[in-house]
């Protein structure tokens, strides 16, 4: 009988790992067309796991032409050229450290897009999905990030709507438009990373401001922009990156008094705002007329689909077109169509609930592991900012925790300041596939941080 080769010491999931050591067999020949694979009772036994664990291995291993399910007869190794794909395999790697760097957005939830697929491939309009559209996105995915920003509290038309490649696009498209006005960027003193890699491309002049548990300070943002003048202020006011605050309503109140005194633009980057329950209103009710907002169905659906929404003002609608047609015409519109039909079928009210649910598990989980530690986050967000003791910095914890085979992303990657960052980490509370897989790692952090010396 076929027997798979399994690094039993490794974190990922058994059906991922079996799954690659079916690939790695058909890849090197061990495993030849026609070659029937074990029953999956018989390879449960012998491996000693679930029967379910085997049939997943085996339905993903079909999925990616490796093999062939035939109900009755067994699962066949298919012909290489006819299967294994010519390039590298989509699965990941083993790996030995519990990552908890990538802030992924629980993929063990996201919905499964086979049956989307399945449903696509035999629409009468799909070769539609195929075709140049434009910039903005086809109308239908125009109402679709009209139906999104709905959830996010904001109702508007869908032809205010831009569909964009992630956040992280919309981003990019709204401040190349901004920069034109002032090189000014205005953001937390502890700041999204992917803001660093915008503002170098762009050139533009970051000025931190401070911030505290409850987000950017108002008082402090006045003061900086007494001094510097005019410009874009980016932030991230609902479960912020990486310390998990929302800032409250009154502040939201002030900045936006103040961007309209001094003639500012707001970004406000909601990526993770489906994940509160319930915030404060978002800048666009306080002032539609310079607020850029930034939608992402990264964290709730899945990053890889790269669709993200773009709500600005009237005034600058025409220029942005002009920057979003330079920068990818226009976003994928087989993605954005997945998008609205899981909009259209309940599937994103459902998996907001789901990841809702389960990053509550998660946090409070990290809060009981690490209860010596003083951790902030969101009690609903995906991620922890973890503040080390003070004999810990952050080139210490990073090596204390890697010793233990666990890293997270230290302060100094999102410390926008040239002072020292503060010691503290940011942990990814969904960059293990399963809840054990966390508490093992935050045991280790715990360890790491409290027995170093
Ligand atoms: C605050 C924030 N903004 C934007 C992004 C990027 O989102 P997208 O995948 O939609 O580009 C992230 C991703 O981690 C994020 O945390």
């Amino acid at each position: 009988m076929w027997k798979p080769k399994i690094d039993w010491n490794s974190d990922v999931p058994i059906f991922r790992l079996l799954l690659q050591a079916i690939a790695d067999d058909v890849a090197s020949g061990e495993l030849v067309s026609g070659d029937r694979l074990p029953a999956s009772r018989d390879l449960a036994d012998l491996l000693g796991v679930a029967r379910g664990t085997v049939a997943k291995a085996f339905v993903e291993a079909e999925r990616l032409g490796l093999v062939q399910c035939d109900v009755g007869r067994g699962t066949f190794v298919l012909p290489r050229d006819q299967g294994a794909r010519p390039y590298a395999s989509l699965i990941e790697g083993p790996t030995a450290l519990s990552d908890l760097t990538a802030n992924l957005p629980l993929a063990g939830l996201d919905p499964d897009p086979a049956s989307a697929l399945e449903v696509l491939a035999h629409r009468p309009d799909r070769h539609l999905l195929f075709r140049y559209h434009a910039p903005a996105g086809a109308l239908r995915h125009r109402q679709a990030g009209a139906l999104w920003l709905e959830r996010l509290g904001v109702s508007t038309k869908s032809d205010q709507v831009l569909v964009c490649a992630g956040a992280q696009h919309a981003i990019f498209v709204a401040l190349a438009l901004l920069r034109r006005r002032s090189k000014i960027l205005y953001a937390e003193e502890l700041s999204y990373p992917g803001l660093h890699s915008i503002r170098e491309t762009l050139r533009m002049e970051l000025v931190p401001v401070a911030m505290d548990s409850d987000g950017l300070d108002p008082t402090a943002l006045a003061r900086a922009i007494r001094r510097h003048g005019s410009g874009a202020i980016y932030l991230m006011p609902t479960i912020h990156n990486p310390t998990g605050a929302v800032l409250p309503a009154e502040r939201r109140e002030a900045i936006a008094r103040l961007a309209r005194q001094h003639d500012c633009s707001i970004i406000e980057d909601d990526a993770n705002r489906l994940l509160a329950a319930s915030p404060p209103d978002s800048f666009w009710h306080l002032a539609p007329e310079r607020t850029f907002l930034v939608a992402s169905v990264s964290k709730i659906l899945s990053p890889g689909l790269r669709i993200g929404y773009l709500l600005a003002p009237a005034s600058d609608q025409a220029s942005l077109l002009r920057h979003l047609w330079a920068t990818h015409w226009m976003a994928g519109p087989l993605n954005a169509e997945i998008v609205a039909m899981w909009i259209e079928d309940g599937t994103v009210d459902r998996t907001i609930v789901a990841k809702r649910a389960e990053a509550k598990r998660r946090q409070s989980l990290t809060r009981s592991v690490l209860s010596g530690l003083w951790v902030e986050a969101h009690p609903t967000s995906l991620h922890a900012w973890i503040h080390l003791p003070s004999r810990l910095d952050g080139a210490r914890a990073l090596a204390a925790t890697t010793d233990r085979g666990v890293v997270g992303t230290p302060a100094a990657a999102f410390w926008t300041r040239p002072t020292p960052a503060p010691n503290a980490l940011r942990i990814a509370l969904a960059s293990v596939p399963r809840r054990a897989d966390l508490k093992r790692a935050l045991v280790r952090l715990a360890e790491a941080t409290t027995n170093s010396r």
